[in-house]
């Protein structure tokens, strides 16, 4: 037993006040520190913002282009990325427990390609969550789908359960075919997404009237990639969703699909965390891409 510190030489700075912290992200200064934490594996403390890695795509659809050998293709790329966002399937048995990133997992599923995508149901078990070390859940909601209030009760289901366990959900806005991807549409279900508990929304940049989608959000809206478009044009998205409010972006065949995956990533970041324009970061993925394309492949 050690003996009684009775020091009087202790400095307790009594004349300086001790701050109180105000947590940096949108909507979120509520949340208990288990939570807060887990959203600062995912976002930036210093930017706000985050440049999430997609690479769940196998969860409906197989194995995606880019995504056939993700320990090939994609763990180079893990080290570039603020954040993940996959199956537990892939990180189980491909992704190495010694990352730094923090990973959303994918806690919603059911139907594949070949059916109706809206009929998905819980797929993810919160202890599962807590067990891989998760930084937060992500679950599909199907506003306007046809099985729109079952795919919103998965999500409120593992809100309830991540708000017993701290674990934040990701809400992920769905857009069917035959559904319109303009400000009306993303603000109607960005919105649902965050009045029942959501405490991060994904959703696609629209047209025009993006900034409301975002403003009329409470908590922050991070933009979905879609499919691969031309290096440029995926760079002017991800300015232009940032420009207008967005706290990061979450991308996946835009990033892997890429002929030089690990250049456009880092021109992404550019964009995203340091203000950078779409013709500055493209002329830094040329660079980088004509780098890499010079160098022996490492895994
Ligand atoms: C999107 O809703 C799914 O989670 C996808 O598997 C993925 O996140 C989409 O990424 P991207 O459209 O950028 O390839």
């Amino acid at each position: 037993m050690p003996e009684a510190d009775v020091n009087d030489a202790k400095q307790f700075h009594e004349d300086v006040p001790q701050r109180s912290q105000v947590f940096f992200l949108k909507g979120s200064a509520a949340y208990d520190w288990g939570m807060q934490n887990r959203l600062a594996r995912i976002f930036r403390p210093e930017s706000g913002r985050t440049v999430m890695l997609a690479i769940d795509h196998g969860y409906f659809q197989g194995p995606t282009t880019g995504l056939e050998r993700i320990d090939l293709n994609i763990l180079p790329l893990v080290p570039y990325a603020d954040a993940l966002m996959l199956t537990r399937g892939v990180l189980r048995s491909v992704v190495p427990p010694t990352i730094q990133q923090g990973f959303v997992l994918r806690a919603s599923g059911g139907p594949s390609i070949l059916k109706e995508l809206s009929n998905e149901q819980i797929a993810l078990d919160v202890d599962d969550a807590v067990r891989l070390g998760a930084a937060a859940m992500a679950v599909q909601v199907f506003v306007g789908g046809e099985f729109e209030t079952q795919s919103i009760h998965n999500m409120t289901r593992l809100v309830d359960e991540g708000y017993r366990r701290g674990i934040p959900v990701l809400g992920v806005t769905a857009v069917g075919m035959e559904l319109v991807r303009d400000a009306r549409y993303l603000g109607l279900a960005t919105r649902i997404c965050a009045e029942l508990g959501a405490q991060v929304v994904k959703t696609y940049l629209c047209d025009e009237g993006f900034e409301r989608v975002v403003a009329g959000c409470p908590v922050p809206i991070v933009m979905a990639g879609g499919k691969k478009l031309p290096e440029v044009d995926a760079l002017i998205m991800a300015r232009r969703a940032i420009d207008a409010g967005a706290s990061g972006v979450d991308m996946g065949r835009n990033i892997f699909q890429s002929p030089a995956p690990v250049a456009m990533l880092q021109a992404v970041r550019r964009v995203v965390h340091d203000g950078v324009s779409p013709t500055e970061a493209y002329d830094l993925y040329r660079a980088l891409a004509s780098e890499f394309s010079h160098q022996p492949a490492t895994v």
